[in-house]
């Protein structure tokens, strides 16, 4: 692992306890791990399907997909998210798998996925364009990349410095829908934005940055 990765692995070790304290993470409030389902509904073939869910932090969509049937696998690189999302699918006594390991090469070997979901992790990525390819290359064909992204005021946790360095990531705080399509685009068969901000139900009040989830077929 880098220094880098190393760091970053230790910021997000240290932000897992009281990571789902945010309402988009731990999605506690029925309203909003209802709108959160409702768009995986939307986004993911109807299942059961085998679905990759890189950066899955605390795995809160995590168990959303498998709660709808499919067969979930989670990668984060920070061993502590891992941790609490193992724990949190074997309280609802769902089956998922979760590896710790590296989004720039996920440890799944040969596997292909139907699906390859990512929620708010490219912009902390050291190269979001090779991993975007590699992420397609994980697909089967006909599969689809599910990104849910956006161009924050922050990046990290609020009140809490990101990592020494962040500012070399290509993408730190975020990218927009029109920049991250335009590296997405030559890489897919089609591809379609979908707005996220203006549903106040996802993020547990009204937001006024750029969110919104890409989602292509390969
Ligand atoms: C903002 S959190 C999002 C977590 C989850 N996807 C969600 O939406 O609730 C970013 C996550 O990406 C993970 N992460 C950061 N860099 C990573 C990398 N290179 N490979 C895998 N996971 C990474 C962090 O450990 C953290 O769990």
């Amino acid at each position: 692992m880098s220094n880098d990765s190393a760091a970053i692995a230790e910021y997000w070790d240290a932000a897992a306890s009281s990571f789902d304290d945010e309402p988009d993470h731990g999605l506690r409030a029925d309203h909003t791990r209802l709108a959160w389902a409702r768009l995986l509904r939307s986004w993911v073939p109807s299942g059961p399907v085998d679905i990759l869910d890189v950066g899955c932090g605390t795995g809160s969509l995590s168990l959303l997909l498998a709660q709808a049937g499919h067969r979930v696998t989670g990668v984060d690189l920070a061993p502590r998210m891992v941790e609490q999302a193992r724990e949190k699918l074997a309280d609802a006594g769902l089956p998922a798998r979760f590896l710790v390991g590296d989004a720039a090469s996920p440890p799944t070997g040969e596997e292909r996925f139907d699906v390859l979901l990512s929620r708010h992790l490219v912009w902390t990525l050291p190269d979001p364009e090779a991993t975007l390819r590699e992420w397609v290359g994980r697909l089967r064909p006909g599969g689809s990349l599910v990104l849910v992204e956006g161009r924050w005021r922050e990046s990290g946790q609020s009140g809490v410095p990101y990592v020494a360095g962040a500012e070399r990531l290509p993408w730190t705080g975020g990218i927009g829908a029109d920049a991250l399509t335009a590296v997405v685009r030559p890489l897919v068969a089609d591809l379609r934005v979908e707005p996220l901000s203006g549903d106040r139900d996802l993020w547990g009040g009204p937001v006024d940055d750029e969110r919104y989830a890409l989602i292509a077929r390969i």
